[in-house]
C-alpha cells in the first residue's frame, strides 16, 4: 500500500466511529460525513432503537448548502458570503436571489428579478376586501399574515405544480413580493388607516414604507436611512438555516404541500414568542427596568432566578459569543437614532448590555447580545407597533424558507416522518361507560 493510501486510510479510520450492540456483541464502524453520521448506517445495526432528541437538539435533519453558521465562533455566512459584507454591500433583494439561486446575480440577472419581484407586488382585491377587511378590528397583524398567506394558495390553483421549474419560480417571486404588501395591509387595517397600493416606481423597502406610512401625498419617499437600515435587518433576518421556522418549512413541504401553504404554516411557527417575539420581550423588559438606576438590582435579579426573569435578547441556542447579526444592527441602530432621534430605551439596553459582559454569570454562561437585543429598538424608534415586529421578520425571512423548500424538494422525496418511544398504558379491554 502507497504512503499516500496508508495516511488516507488513517485518516478515514480517525473520522469513524464504532457502535457495539452489548446484546449481541456486534460492532459497526460508521465514518463521520461532514460532521455528522448517518442514522440509516447506525439502523442497520440497530434497527428499532431510536435517536431519543425531542427539540432536534443533536440531530442534523437535511445536509444543506444555503447557510453556514458557527455559534462557538460566532459567524454567518450566506452560500459562504460573510454576513457582514453582504450588511455592508448588498441588499435584500439581491441577497434572496443568492440564498435561492446560489450565487449573486450579474446586472442582467438582478435587473430581470428585481422587476418580476416588483410586478408581482400588487395582491388580489379579494385577498384585501374580503379577507383582510374581514377580520376583527383588533387583529393582531402577524395572525392576518398568517391566514392571508394560507388563502394565496386558493389564489394560485397552479402552484400545486411545485416540480414544474416555471411555476415554481413564479410561485417564489409572488411570495417574496407580496409579503410587505399582506405585511403592509395587516398594520393599516390594524390602526384604522386605508390600504396604500405598492408604488412600482420605488425599490423593495422604500415600496413597503410608503405602503405603511403613506397618507395623502400622491407620492411617498422614504428618508434614504431608515429605508437602508430596514434593507440590512432584512438581509440580517434573511436566513438562518435550520431554525423553529424553516423546519416547519421543510417539514410541512415535504408531504408536497404547495409553497403558500408551506410558507403560512413556517410564518406561523415564527408567530410564537420564543422565536419572532423575542425583540417584543426586550422592549417590554426595558420598559419595565425603566430607568438606568434600576439595571443593576435588575441584573441581581435575574441572576438570583427566583423570578423565572431572564436577560431578553441575551444567550442563544447555537451562538456561545457575539451573535455576528447584533454587532451589525447596533452599528445601524445608531444611524437609525440620528434621524429618529434616540429612542429614550437605549441607554438602559445599552447599561444592561455593559453590566452582563463583565459579570461572570454570563460570561462563564456564554451569554452573549443576540439580533434581538437592539431589533425591537430601532423598529420602535422608526414608528413599528410592538405587534407588528414578527410581521417585520416574516418578510425578509420568506427568502430563507423558500430556499430551504425549493432545496428540499430537489434533494430528496421522503416525507418527514420522525419515530417516538412510546410511554403509554399496556393494551387494555374497552370498558363499556355505565361499567366506568
Ligand atoms: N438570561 C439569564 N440566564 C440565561 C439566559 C438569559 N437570557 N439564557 C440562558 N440563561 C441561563 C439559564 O438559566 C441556564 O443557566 P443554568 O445552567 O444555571 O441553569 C443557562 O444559561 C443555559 O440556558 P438554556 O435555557 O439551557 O439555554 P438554551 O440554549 O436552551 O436557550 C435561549 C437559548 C432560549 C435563547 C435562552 O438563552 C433565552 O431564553 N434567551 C432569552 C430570550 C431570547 O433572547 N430569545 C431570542 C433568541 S434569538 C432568535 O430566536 C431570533
Amino acid at each position: 500500500m502507497s504512503t499516500h493510501n496508508q495516511e488516507l486510510e488513517a485518516l478515514l479510520v480517525a473520522e469513524s466511529i464504532t457502535i457495539t450492540d452489548n446484546r449481541s456483541g456486534e460492532s459497526m464502524e460508521i465514518p463521520i460525513v461532514n460532521g455528522g453520521v448517518s442514522a440509516e448506517e447506525w439502523a442497520k445495526l440497530l434497527p428499532g432503537i431510536w435517536f431519543f432528541d425531542p427539540a432536534f437538539m443533536s440531530t442534523a435533519a437535511c445536509e444543506s448548502a444555503i447557510t453556514y453558521l458557527d455559534g462557538d465562533a460566532g459567524i454567518l455566512r450566506y452560500r459562504g458570503y460573510p454576513i457582514e459584507e453582504l450588511a455592508e454591500r448588498s441588499t435584500y433583494l439581491e441577497v434572496a436571489y443568492l440564498l435561492l439561486n446560489g450565487e449573486l446575480p450579474n446586472e442582467a440577472q438582478f435587473s430581470e428579478w428585481k422587476h418580476d419581484v416588483t410586478y408581482h407586488t400588487f395582491i388580489h382585491e379579494n385577498v384585501r376586501k374580503r379577507f383582510l377587511e374581514g377580520f376583527h378590528y383588533d387583529a393582531h397583524p402577524m395572525g392576518m399574515l398568517v391566514s392571508a398567506v394560507a388563502a394565496l394558495s386558493t389564489f394560485y390553483l397552479d402552484a400545486k405544480d411545485i416540480f414544474d421549474p416555471e411555476s415554481r419560480n413564479k410561485q417564489i417571486i409572488r411570495l417574496i413580493a407580496k409579503m410587505p404588501t399582506l405585511a403592509a395591509a395587516a398594520h393599516r387595517f390594524s390602526v384604522g388607516m386605508p390600504f396604500v397600493y405598492p408604488d412600482n416606481t420605488l425599490d423593495f423597502a422604500p415600496n413597503f414604507l410608503s405602503m405603511l406610512w403613506k397618507v395623502a401625498e400622491p407620492h411617498y419617499e422614504a428618508d434614504p436611512v431608515l429605508a437602508r437600515a430596514l434593507d440590512i435587518l432584512f438581509i440580517l433576518h434573511a436566513d438562518h438555516e435550520q431554525n423553529c421556522s424553516t423546519t416547519a418549512m421543510r417539514v410541512v413541504g415535504s408531504s408536497h404541500s404547495d409553497p403558500y401553504s408551506a410558507t403560512a404554516a413556517a410564518a406561523a411557527a415564527l408567530y410564537g414568542p420564543r422565536h419572532g417575539g423575542a425583540n417584543e420581550a426586550v422592549i417590554r423588559m426595558l420598559t419595565e427596568i425603566g430607568s438606568v438606576e434600576n439595571v443593576p438590582d435588575f441584573i441581581a435579579t435575574v441572576k438570583a432566578g427566583t423570578s423565572g426573569q431572564r436577560l431578553q435578547g441575551f444567550g442563544h441556542r447555537v451562538y456561545k459569543s457575539y451573535d455576528p447579526r447584533a454587532k451589525i444592527i447596533k452599528r445601524t441602530a445608531d444611524e437609525v437614532f440620528a434621524v429618529t432621534g434616540k429612542n429614550p430605551l437605549l441607554d438602559i439596553a445599552l447599561k444592561l448590555e455593559e453590566i452582563a459582559l463583565n459579570d461572570e454569570y454570563f460570561t462563564s454562561r456564554k451569554l452573549y447580545p443576540n439580533v434581538d437585543f437592539y431589533s425591537g429598538l430601532i423598529y420602535q424608534a422608526m414608528g413599528f407597533p410592538l405587534e407588528m415586529f414578527p410581521v417585520l421578520f416574516a418578510i425578509p425571512r420568506t427568502a430563507g424558507w423558500l430556499a430551504h423548500w425549493q432545496e428540499m424538494l430537489d434533494q430528496e422525496s421522503k416525507i418527514a416522518r420522525p419515530r417516538q418511544l412510546y410511554i403509554g398504558p399496556e393494551p387494555r379491554a374497552y370498558t363499556p361507560i355505565d361499567a366506568r
